[in-house]
């Protein structure tokens, strides 16, 4: 490693992801250097704009772009002329024929990084894989790299959450580098100093382990959910109350009471692939039978989407075709404009394919909800979108829908109908302004 070049770090794909680190790590005091091979986003984060909604990202690449210590590139041989230390933040999305990880985007990083590695570096990846991946990078590197052995790999899953992505970057709650090399410890650890002297652990693995954190953490994360949803559809079924619940049982300090919340279930760009990627990958490894309650977990999730479609059916007394319905929330969750995978598109979409006119508005996801669902309408207010509607959806949980006055919405809807998708709403509230309120998992 050139002395010189300690200090200064690339972040290979400026995704979720790597543009938070890029930005993050430069506000640390690391010069950094980031690349993606998409143009228009190197060009709109050169510009100082994130392509995507991340409360507080943009003030810290905005003055970071400034004070000169980031900057952006498509072009791979400036980012291995400028570092010895590469972290790779390339997405691993569901691949599209199979439940598994599509790793294209690693291989591609790799095959176009590897090749120019002529000093000895550090490579560290942070993107989600299926075990096993980083072994077979390390590889790749040493038979690849004019520096052969001297490009040492390590992995260091990243947890954050999306709307959380600054402070989750900034103070994770744990640091996790998997690597058999000392030189990549080493450089973790001056990396990671900042984090180390908050008290914040730092963990040292296998390449493995470090994998399968991740992946297991987001596993364990979507039982939660999954459990409280099946214990919602179990309170249905008695006329028991899943949010008395939950309550109760968060009490209990060893259940918690984080991740419990009953409603329309898990979403986004990493739970949902997370554990099929997961799965796919136990099947690989011969153990697909100590996975198979993810399945479950799967099924559990999916059904809640088909369940709130059955309240709405019921409160309209009939079927979907010709009539007016209201969604509010596109997101996959609040404080977000990620569509992927969001449960309350899904439900929007489907009910618009039973032959219903469904008008949508999210606070910040319009826009890609536009393009991935054109026979959807969309309203750029809450008042327009429920506007003559027969039945309300709240599938989102935005601050704005959670505050909304159930007077004001009432006076613009054709009856007072809500289903509370997110057991957000003050049902008491709502009831005593006339509506017929129903909740999943609630009498
Ligand atoms: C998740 C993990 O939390 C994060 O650690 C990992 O790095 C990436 O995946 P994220 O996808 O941003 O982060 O969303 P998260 O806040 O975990 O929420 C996931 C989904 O679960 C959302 O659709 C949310 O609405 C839903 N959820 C969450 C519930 O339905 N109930 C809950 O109690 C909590």
């Amino acid at each position: 490693m050139v002395e010189g070049q300690r200090n200064r770090i690339s972040v290979i794909g400026t995704g979720y992801l790597g543009a938070t680190h890029a930005a993050c790590m430069a506000d640390l005091g690391f010069e950094v250097l980031g690349l993606d091979v998409d143009q228009t986003k190197i060009d709109s984060l050169s510009a100082g704009r994130i392509p995507f909604y991340e409360p507080g990202l943009e003030e810290v690449l905005g003055r970071n772009l400034a004070n000169g210590r980031l900057r952006f590139t498509t072009d791979y041989d400036e980012v291995t002329e400028f570092a010895d230390t590469h972290f790779l933040c390339v997405g691993t999305p569901q691949r599209a024929d199979s439940n598994a990880a599509d790793l294209s985007y690693v291989e591609a990083a790799v095959e176009s990084l590897a090749p120019r590695l002529t000093r000895p570096a550090v490579v560290i990846g942070k993107s989600t894989v299926p075990v096993g991946t980083a072994a077979r990078v390390a590889a790749q590197f040493h038979a690849i790299a004019p520096a052969g052995e001297a490009v040492e790999l390590g992995w260091s899953p990243e947890f954050l959450r999306e709307g959380f992505g600054v402070e989750d970057t900034l103070r994770p709650n744990r640091i996790v580098i998997g690597t058999d090399s000392e030189r990549v410890e080493t450089v973790m650890r001056e990396i990671s100093t900042a984090q180390i002297e908050q008290g914040i652990p730092f963990l040292v693995t296998d390449l493995q382990t470090a994998e399968l954190v991740k992946v297991s953490a987001n596993a364990f994360l979507a039982t939660k959910i999954s459990f409280i949803n099946a214990m919602a559809e179990v309170s249905e079924a008695a006329g028991a109350d899943v949010m008395q619940l939950a309550k109760a049982l968060s009490y209990d300090d060893r259940i918690g009471g984080k991740f419990l919340g009953p409603g329309l279930g898990f979403g986004g760009g990493c739970l949902p692939k997370d554990i099929r990627a997961f799965m796919a990958r136990a099947d690989e490894l011969g153990v697909e039978p100590a996975l198979s309650f993810l399945r479950e977990v799967d099924a559990i999730n999916q059904r809640r989407r088909a369940r709130t479609i059955d309240i709405a059916r019921a409160l309209i007394g009939g079927g979907f075709a010709g009539r007016t319905i209201a969604v509010l929330g596109a997101a996959f969750k609040p404080n977000s404009d990620d569509i992927r995978d969001s449960p309350a598109l899904d439900v929007a979409s489907t009910i618009a394919s039973l032959g219903a006119t469904v008008t949508v508005y999210d606070p910040e996801a319009l826009e890609k909800a536009q393009q991935a669902h054109p026979e959807l309408n969309y309203a750029h207010s809450m008042l327009e979108a429920v506007r003559d509607a027969e039945v309300v959806l709240m599938l989102t949980e935005w601050t704005e829908f959670r505050d909304a006055d159930p007077e004001e919405v009432a006076k613009v809807v054709a009856k007072r109908n809500i289903v509370d998708g997110r057991n957000a709403l003050d049902a008491t509230e709502w009831r005593a302004h006339g509506w017929t309120y129903r909740a999943l998992g609630r009498p």
